[in-house]
């Protein structure tokens, strides 16, 4: 088969890292014979450098014509004082949104090798764990009425957030039937004991779970579950929440994987084009030096497999190829505790040598 993929390299370690997942695409196309055709796009701070925007048109109309869509980071310092609208991170919430990207798929698993690197102590990890996380993405304050005003002790602002019956009815479904394909067990995460838009949510959740009497449900408030992701984090297996919970609740999820460089992501709109990249950020500090750990986005690449193509064997050639590695005991810098390292592109290699 022929597979069209935009590729949205970004800011910081964006470039090094895309690079890395389409070396790993294109030796999976070769093995399995399938033929992925790359295209690039500007996005971020590169697309405000070079066209004064950071998501230009011809990205958003490039990502909807493409097969799937494969982003590295957007951001950095060189951009932080823009204003809010023309700011990298503004084009990603624009992507999302343009492509109604409402489903986000964050999958936390503690790989066996990597049991030293997390920062649990070993009796709480001692089974693993293996969470996925489901965000709500286009919705909620990240989408809300936002502004600044007078008020009455002078310069104020304020951001909104807003849940619609129909936003958080298809983000359940999808976490519902994610339950069902594996532990049957849905947690939903909310603030129900203070805000209106979670009492709405658990609502609709309860409402929703008489479709799926096989699959257990629990509601917990999010800061109880930020405490539970530390104490007992093989409880969960499911979790379904709001944009901005989850977005929070994904980066204490991936530090206990061992390090934020090893969370791959998939966001979904129910149809088969997906956007998928690593839940970390560009970077910076470490851009240009090959010592980023390629692996989220790697298996970012293997998601897209998986959920764009439902191309199985070939999506779990990455994952097991990744496994291996890390078995073997080779590590990129953030994982290496002071010890020695690989650099991205030696990492990379290793991987392709293991499909
Ligand atoms: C993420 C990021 C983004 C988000 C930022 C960069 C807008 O933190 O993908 O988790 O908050 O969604
Ligand atoms: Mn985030």
């Amino acid at each position: 088969m022929n597979y069209n993929i935009a590729l949205l390299k970004g800011d910081g370690i964006g470039p090094e890292i895309v690079s890395s997942a389409v070396k790993v695409l294109s030796a999976v196309g070769e093995k399995y014979s399938h033929t992925f055709n790359f295209t690039e796009y500007d996005i971020g701070g590169a697309a405000l450098d070079k066209c004064g925007v950071p998501l230009p048109d011809e990205t958003v109309e490039g990502c909807l014509k493409s097969d799937s869509v494969l982003l590295g980071a957007v951001g950095g310092p060189k951009w932080d004082t823009l204003p809010g609208n023309m700011r990298p991170e503004k084009a990603l919430l624009g992507i999302r949104s343009a492509m109604g990207l409402f489903t986000n798929l964050r999958p936390a698993k503690l790989y066996p090798a990597l049991k030293s690197e997390c920062p649990l102590r070993e009796d709480i990890v001692k089974d693993g764990f293996d969470i996925m996380i489901v965000r709500e993405l286009t919705g909620g304050i990240y989408f809300g009425e936002r502004g600044m005003r007078e008020g009455k002790y002078g310069e104020e602002a304020y951001d909104t957030e807003c849940y619609s019956r129909m936003e958080i009815e298809r983000i359940v479904r999808v976490a519902f039937e994610s339950a069902r394909k594996r532990n049957k067990k849905l947690t939903s995460i909310d603030k129900a004991n203070v805000l209106d838009t979670s009492r709405l949510w658990r609502k609709i959740v309860h409402e929703i779970s008489a479709e799926y009497p096989d699959v257990e449900l629990e509601d917990m408030l999010v800061d109880n579950a930020a405490m539970q992701l530390v104490r007992n984090p093989s409880r969960f297996d499911v979790i379904v929440t709001t944009n901005m919970f989850g977005d929070i609740l994904s980066d204490e999820a991936s530090q206990i994987t061992g390090s934020i460089g090893m969370l791959p992501s998939a966001s979904l709109c129910g149809g088969t084009r997906g956007l998928y990249e690593p839940i970390h950020g560009s970077a910076p500090d470490i851009a240009g030096q090959n010592i980023a750990n390629p692996i989220a986005t790697i298996l970012s690449a293997a998601m897209m497999l998986l959920y764009s193509f439902d191309l199985k064997e070939e999506s779990q050639c990455i994952v097991d190829a990744v496994d291996k590695v890390l078995s073997c005991g080779y590590r990129t810098k953030d994982l290496a505790n002071g010890g020695e390292y690989l650099s991205t592109s030696e990492m990379t290699d290793k991987i392709i040598g293991m499909l």
